[in-house]
């Protein structure tokens, strides 16, 4: 059987990466493809554990130990979930992936990327087939996540610009490095405009 394809939705808090994420899923189902929408973390039961840590504002979470907890939460998910999907020949979209500890340990929290990458090479090896990165200006994406309210601002999303100014440029860094794998939509644009352009690739990849 020929196996699925992986693709992946990166992007700072506020882009709309998870609204595009659900309607490629449904575009995908639409054309009678098996889907699995999932998203780190907590894709597992145990993901589920970790991410209600590191996601809660009053948890003092350590820069390296947030780094291993978010390669924990991915391991479980790639060997549990993931790759048992893709060995199926379902397509797997996935809310953030490996690029998103590149980005937010990495360069947010200044680790770096090397260490990053290590991590991956040894733990979480599967790389995306498609990273779509949903691009936009931090005051812009910041200010959806501040009119959404809800649940609350999280850990992150409590960061000061500084720390999302950084998360952004990685991001943008890595896009322009793989410019095979990457394809960077404007995210500034209206959630139709966006997935007018997501889905022309999605044509191309699933024809
Ligand atoms: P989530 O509520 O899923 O945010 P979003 O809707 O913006 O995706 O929370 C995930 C948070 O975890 C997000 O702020 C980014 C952060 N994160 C990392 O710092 N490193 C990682 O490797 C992952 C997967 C997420």
């Amino acid at each position: 059987m020929k196996r699925g394809l992986f693709l992946t939705f990166e992007g700072i808090e506020g882009c709309g990466k998870t609204t595009q994420l659900n309607r490629a899923a449904d575009w995908l189902k639409a054309r009678g493809r098996a889907v699995v929408a999932t998203r780190e973390p907590g894709g597992t039961a145990l993901g589920l554990r970790l991410r209600e840590a590191l996601l809660d504002a009053h948890e003092n979470v350590e820069a390296g130990a947030e780094l291993l907890l978010m390669v924990a939460d991915r391991r479980q998910h790639l060997i549990e979930m993931i790759e048992p999907a893709l060995a199926a020949g379902t397509a797997v979209l996935c809310d953030r992936y490996t690029d998103s500890s590149r980005a937010y340990q990495g360069a947010g929290r200044g680790l770096g990327e090397a260490v990053v990458d290590e991590l991956h090479r040894r733990f979480c090896p599967r790389v995306p087939d498609r990273t779509y990165l949903f691009d936009c200006p931090v005051e812009v994406a910041l200010a959806r996540v501040a009119q959404r309210g809800g649940a609350g601002i999280d850990r992150f999303e409590r960061e000061e610009l500084a720390f999302h100014r950084r998360v952004r440029a990685a991001y943008r860094r890595r896009a322009r490095s793989k410019p095979k794998t990457f394809r960077m939509l404007d995210a500034a644009e209206p959630p139709d405009s966006v997935f007018a352009r997501l889905e022309k690739d999605l044509e191309a990849l699933f024809g």
